[in-house]
């Protein structure tokens, strides 16, 4: 087991283009012992300035933020030549391994599940959004990559807001390659993707999309090359949900297309906004969406989440679930459950007749 700083690294849980994220473990006197996770730069571009930098500010604006619905970060540190940072481990998943399994099990995501998820990303995103200095001045914090690959569910039923990796405070005076978008391209907004001034309100088309294709089983923007994919966010023409999926409501879909509006004054103007529209859906339909309810159909997905995986030594093989195309319905099939239900009966009719023949 790696040690590094105060810290002993226990297996590998991600690696990305900038960092790599580790279980890790902090021992202290008296059997004191915590799980924790560590992110830090990979080697390779701890002498990169503007990867340090980066990593710095995602640092200084984790530390601000204290909410339920974002991951907690506790420290920061360098050790061997590498700054890194220390959060809290969630045992969970994050929304695209949800989806993914969700697809190859064929167990849509219900749509209260959908708008929990969302509305508690609202409320972490909300509390980011507005942040101030001790003086009351806003901070201006935009999380900028709001995607399923940084949303965490945990088995307990907590939803997190991770990464603030490319966030940015606006009184920040780090520097960026110019030129350069940084973001997932199918979740950007069309005034990210065009390169123009943001505000908060990019996070809430970005949660948009998120939703978007959670409800329909579709990718919205991706396409086959990011050209056609930033193109696509910038025509920004969406079929509303219900159109793409019919088991989508119509007062949902409106909902979510407030969200993807294209002029960000036609969008909810806040985050907090967005989340109490999908409240108010959720309350109006008498629909149960309790955090039991998450951990409930999280079980489902992952029947055997404590199984420790062991570390992974090469980059994990391709999911074997069908990747989406975006047909315009039915992307999220009942053939799966219809398929368990006639199992089920064929088994209790043998049961039956065995019994009888007894
Ligand atoms: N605190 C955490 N607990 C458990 N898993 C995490 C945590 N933070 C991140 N992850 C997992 O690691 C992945 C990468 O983390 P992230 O901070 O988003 O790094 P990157 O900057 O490389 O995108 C996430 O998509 C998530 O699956
Ligand atoms: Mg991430």
């Amino acid at each position: 087991m790696e040690t590094f700083g105060r810290y002993q690294l226990v297996r590998r849980l991600a690696v990305g283009g900038m960092a790599e994220l580790y279980l890790a473990r902090q021992v202290g006197p008296e059997g004191f012992e915590k799980q924790l996770v560590v992110k830090r730069i990979l080697p390779q571009l701890a002498g990169n300035q503007d990867f340090v930098a980066m990593f710095l500010d995602e640092a200084r604006i984790a530390a601000r933020l204290a909410h339920p619905n974002v991951v907690q970060v506790f420290d920061f540190g360098e050790a061997q030549g590498s700054p890194y940072l220390v959060m809290e481990y969630l045992q969970g998943e994050d929304l695209r391994k949800i989806w993914r399994q969700a697809q190859a099990l064929r167990l849509p995501i219900p749509q209260a599940l959908t708008c929990r998820i969302a509305s508690e990303v609202c409320a972490g995103l909300d509390h980011a959004h507005k942040q101030t200095d001790p003086s009351g001045r806003p901070l201006g914090i935009i999380h900028r990559d709001v995607s399923p690959q940084n949303i965490l569910v945990s088995y307990d039923g907590a939803v997190k807001l991770v990464d603030f990796g490319i966030a940015k405070a606006a009184d920040t005076a780090v520097v960026t390659r110019s030129g350069v978008l940084k973001g997932k391209y199918a979740y950007m907004s069309p005034e990210q993707a065009a390169g123009r001034p943001l505000d908060h309100r990019t996070d809430v088309f970005a949660l948009g999309v998120v939703v978007y294709e959670l409800l329909t089983g579709a990718r919205l923007f991706k396409r086959d090359s990011d050209r056609a994919t930033l193109a696509a966010v910038a025509a920004c023409e969406v079929e509303p949900p219900s159109a793409r999926e019919p088991r989508v409501p119509a007062d949902l879909s409106a909902l979510v297309m407030r969200a993807l509006e294209r002029d960000p004054t036609q969008r909810y103007q806040e985050a907090r906004a967005f989340g109490e529209a999908l409240e108010g859906w959720l309350h109006a339909h008498h629909l149960p969406a309790a955090s039991t309810h998450l951990t409930a159909y999280l079980r489902h997905l992952f029947p055997e989440p404590l199984a420790i995986a062991p570390t992974p030594t090469a980059p994990p093989p391709p999911p074997t679930a069908p990747v989406l195309t975006g047909t315009a319905t039915g992307a999220w099939p009942v053939r799966g459950l219809a398929l368990a239900a006639a199992l089920g009966a064929l088994l209790a009719l043998g049961l039956a007749l065995a019994a009888w023949r007894l």
